[in-house]
């Protein structure tokens, strides 16, 4: 391996101001005993510094272990290969010591997972989790992180934090459990949060709550955000741009907007059609799509969505479609031969009087 403070300071030098993140033609494989599984398989994405992209996509679509590649928790190693790049701030990910790489962890970026149990040590009081982090990465005395702790409860929505403080992590509810590990993520500011699923497993009020919740740490705290759902809906409304994954790729990718508008993807627009509509009864919303995800040690050849296809044609199982823009919007991509809604205008751009409207 090479010098990597060195190279850290170079490659932080050759980018200070461009995108937070580039990830550039990532595959993830991981060898398991049945064979090959190509889990995240030739995406690329950037995220702006402040911007919230949503990673949408079914069960096993790759959405975790492109999160967690993006991190540098999977790794070159006997049982996974890592081919492609992740840029953070100009930093390759995989060319990080693993020193240097937890370091990044607790202090640029932070992760939430969806069961707050597993960042939570079940022995320890919520305030030690807390001024654990801080007074590591932040070198405070013990009364600074204390106050620092309370501070960031409080900012989390915690009422009492006083009290909260000396509680274990099991006198607390699953809402409060994860506003925990939300302040925990935020206690050293980072440039970027990753949150997977935080919320699938809480019920549907706190659900909101806490993505509300996250929302306004956004905005207040200028951090970019990657939220990973199964569920369109949750990203709606929250995401300035949203990813569609089907089967380790990228099938489609817009401004939030543009996607929620006009879908050009059939996945997409079945994921669309598949947002509770709250205004239906529960007999008629359609709340799955038909079929199952191909098994990605044996992916079929050609478009990987055209076994589930009401559109699909001869061309679809013969080549891969890759992402194309949107005749006229070129931030708008997609990755199929015969789109849906191509003609649907584009929303229009925000005014002073639309934007931060959500
Ligand atoms: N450690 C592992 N060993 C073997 N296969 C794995 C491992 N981790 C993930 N996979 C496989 O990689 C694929 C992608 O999994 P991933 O967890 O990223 O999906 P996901 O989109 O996050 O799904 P979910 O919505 O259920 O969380 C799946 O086929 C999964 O079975
Ligand atoms: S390429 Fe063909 S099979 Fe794939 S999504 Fe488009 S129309 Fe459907
Ligand atoms: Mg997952």
């Amino acid at each position: 391996m090479t010098n990597a403070p060195a190279l850290l300071e170079e490659q932080a030098a050759a980018s200070p101001s461009g995108p937070l993140l580039v990830v550039d033609e990532l595959r993830t494989t991981i060898h398991t005993p049945r064979g090959d599984l190509r889990a995240v398989d030739g995406v690329s994405l950037t995220l702006d510094r402040g911007e919230m992209l949503g990673i949408v996509g079914e069960s096993g679509s790759g959405k975790s272990v492109l999160g967690r590649t993006i991190m540098g928790l999977h790794t070159t190693g006997p049982t996974t290969t890592i081919q492609g790049r992740v840029a953070f701030d100009g930093l390759d990910i995989q060319q990080l010591e693993p020193a240097r790489l937890r370091e990044l962890w607790g202090d640029r970026i932070g992760m939430v997972f969806q069961d707050p149990m597993t960042a939570l040590n079940p022995v320890k009081k919520i305030g030690v989790h807390l001024t654990e982090t801080l007074r590591k990465h932040r070198g405070l005395s013990r009364a600074e992180a204390r106050d620092r702790a309370l501070e960031l409860l409080a900012q989390v929505g915690i009422p009492d934090p006083r009290r909260r403080i000396g509680q274990f992590p099991h006198e607390m509810s699953g809402g409060m459990r994860q506003r925990v590990v939300i302040a925990m993520a935020l206690a050293n500011e980072p440039d970027l949060l990753i949150a997977d699923e935080p919320t699938t497993a809480l019920d549907v009020t706190v659900q909101r709550q806490i993505l509300d919740l996250l929302d306004r740490l956004q905005d207040e705290l200028g951090m970019a955000v990657i939220l990973i759902s199964h569920n369109l809906g949750v990203v709606a409304g929250r995401a300035d741009r949203v990813a569609v994954m089907y089967a380790g790729r990228v099938v489609e990718t817009a401004e939030a907007a543009s996607l929620f508008r006009a879908p050009h993807h059939p996945y997409a627009e079945a994921l669309l059609d598949a947002i509770p509509r709250l205004e239906l009864p529960p007999h008629l919303r359609l709340d799955a799509i038909d079929g199952a995800p191909p098994n990605m040690l044996r992916p079929p050849p050609g478009c990987r969505f055209a076994p589930r296809c009401r559109y699909a044609q001869d061309d679809c199982v013969a080549t891969m479609p890759t992402l194309a823009a949107t005749p006229g919007v070129p931030d708008h991509r997609f990755a199929c031969f015969h789109p849906v809604h191509l003609d649907a205008p584009e929303p229009a751009a925000p005014t002073a009087d639309t934007a931060g409207g959500r």
